[in-house]
């Protein structure tokens, strides 16, 4: 008998580990993803949020592990693998074509074409135009990206996952080089994303804009789960003790932590 499938888990990623050369990323660590929901990933420096997420998104392959999409196990070989299962995903690192336009980088590999008439740049520039006006970005598309700030370059890569209308959305750091303002509009974009039932997964080193915007957080320590909880039921200090360590339990919950004198 399969077991039942919790509706509201759009993604699981069960008992992934990954060895590169000489370092443990991760071990054995499960991650759940929750539709219409802010899904948290919080830990600190290396300990392994990127390389997770980079399994999800199909870039990196888990040494061991898998990852089910609806209950249903999935092989993400590549990016365009978790494209099509309709997992997006901004980068830590930006991803963009410096000497491309703005409108070529947020439909790079995924171009508006007209069989022999070739790309359609006026139709990318004006859709490119709409979804920077939503992140109102103030930005031009035809702008080379390597002329813009990096906070500007951070929306481009933010406007490229946007427009690629996933129903997972990672967001890695994504607020790392944004003003205040940006933030701000960036958190409405995402309020109005989850509203229409699509998954964030957020990863951020700034916590109180995590318990700000988060439904639902897993902390990640040397590559371990070591705790998870809904958002509502923990407060930053929680979030450091998981992170850091100070805990000698191997696994947390909020309330055997948090109440403890
Ligand atoms: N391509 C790679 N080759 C070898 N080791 C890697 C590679 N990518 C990551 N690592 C190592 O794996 C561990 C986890 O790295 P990862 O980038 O996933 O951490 P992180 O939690 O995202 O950290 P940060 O908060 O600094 O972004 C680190 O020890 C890192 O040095
Ligand atoms: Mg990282």
């Amino acid at each position: 008998m399969t077991p039942p499938v919790d509706q509201d888990v759009v993604l699981k990623a069960e008992g992934i580990s990954k060895i590169y050369s000489g370092t443990v990323a991760l071990r054995h660590a499960d991650f759940e993803v929750r539709r219409g929901a802010v899904n948290v990933l919080v830990g600190e420096n290396g300990a392994g949020k990127s390389t997770l997420m980079k399994i999800i998104a199909g870039v990196e392959q888990p040494t061991t592990g898998r990852i089910l999409i609806d209950g249903v196990p999935v092989e993400l070989k590549n990016s365009a693998d978790a494209l099509r299962q309709g997992i997006g995903i901004v980068f830590q690192e930006l991803n963009l074509f410096g000497n491309l336009s703005v409108a070529e980088n947020i439909f790079a590999a995924r171009e508006i074409t007209h069989g022999v008439l070739g790309i359609d740049h006026l139709e990318q520039e004006r859709r490119a135009a709409e979804v920077l006006a939503r992140l109102q970005a103030g930005i031009e598309p035809g702008t080379p990206v390597e002329t813009l700030r990096v906070g500007q370059q951070q929306l481009v890569e933010i406007a490229k996952a946007v427009m690629q209308d996933a129903r997972i959305l990672i967001m890695d750091e994504p607020t790392s080089a944004l003003s205040a303002a940006e933030v701000e509009v960036l958190f409405r974009v995402i309020a109005d994303l989850k509203a229409r039932g699509v998954a964030i997964v957020y990863i951020s080193h700034r916590l109180e804009e995590l318990i700000r915007i988060g439904d639902f957080v897993t902390v990640l320590r040397d590559g371990q789960v070591t705790a998870r909880s809904r958002i509502r039921d923990v407060d930053v200090p929680w979030i450091v003790r998981q992170m850091i360590g100070s805990d000698t339990k191997p696994f947390a919950k909020p309330d055997s932590s948090r109440h403890r004198p």
